[in-house]
């Protein structure tokens, strides 16, 4: 979700309006995709990287973080959705911590779709902690190294209880990946759009989804062998 600084700065405004009408895109792409069917949607709502913003920005971030979550509950549990949480979380303000584990808490018989909100969360921060919990159990012997495969390494990361990737998207016309997902987009479709994050619209992850159902996807294989 990306581009809501400079929607705010080409209206003349502070980043944080961008941001909190980032919220509104939020809520209208979770019920969109709700209604659509899809089980997981992933959002990467603040990087490990993002900690390094001016003091003030992240502030304003954790407390529209937490106002959201107060806010949003109802839309969760009108629409039946579980909310889950990946990154480093013990990173994150107490006050943060407490509201995002009550909504996680409050949602977690919801079986429509899980959404699940990456906060202070980087792919490479994930993978170090990953080969950090391996290589405690290789040593506590739990694991022998040799066993080691795909699936133990799924089972470690953040992502345990998700499937992989099918269409990652990202807004404001960036085309890169920025610490996101990085073992789990393996053979992901990527969308770029020049939307910015606040302007991002119903209609604007349609288009994305159509474009999603053009590709062929061939996982390395022949398009004769998946026709
Ligand atoms: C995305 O918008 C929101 C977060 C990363 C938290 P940005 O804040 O990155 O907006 P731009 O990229 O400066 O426009
Ligand atoms: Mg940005």
């Amino acid at each position: 979700m990306d581009g809501n600084g400079r929607w705010a700065k080409q209206k003349g405004m502070l980043r944080a309006f961008g941001h909190e009408n980032g919220t509104k895109s939020v809520r209208e792409t979770v019920e969109a995709c709700a209604e659509l069917g899809i089980e997981n949607l992933t959002l990467y709502a603040f990087s490990t990287e993002n900690w390094n913003r001016p003091k003030l920005e992240v502030d304003t971030l954790m407390k529209l973080l937490v106002s959201s979550l107060k806010k949003e509950i109802k839309t969760l549990l009108d629409n039946n959705i579980k909310l889950s949480a990946i990154g480093n979380l013990k990173s994150l303000p107490k006050k943060v911590l407490r509201e995002l584990n009550e909504v996680i808490e409050n949602t977690k018989d919801n079986k429509r779709m899980t959404l699940t909100l990456a906060l202070s969360y980087g792919s490479r921060e994930e993978l170090l902690n990953t080969v950090k919990e391996i290589s405690i159990k290789v040593k506590n012997n739990i694991i022998s190294p040799e066993n080691i495969d795909e699936s133990i390494i799924n089972e470690h990361l953040y992502t345990r209880n998700l499937p992989d990737v099918d269409l990652l998207i990202r807004t404001s016309g960036e085309q890169r990946i920025s610490n996101f997902l990085l073992w789990q987009i393996a053979y992901a479709e990527l969308y770029f759009t020049p939307i910015l994050w606040p302007d991002f619209k119903r209609l604007h992850l349609y288009d994305a989804i159509i474009e999603y159902q053009k590709r062929e996807r061939r996982f390395g294989k022949t398009s004769e062998q998946i026709s």
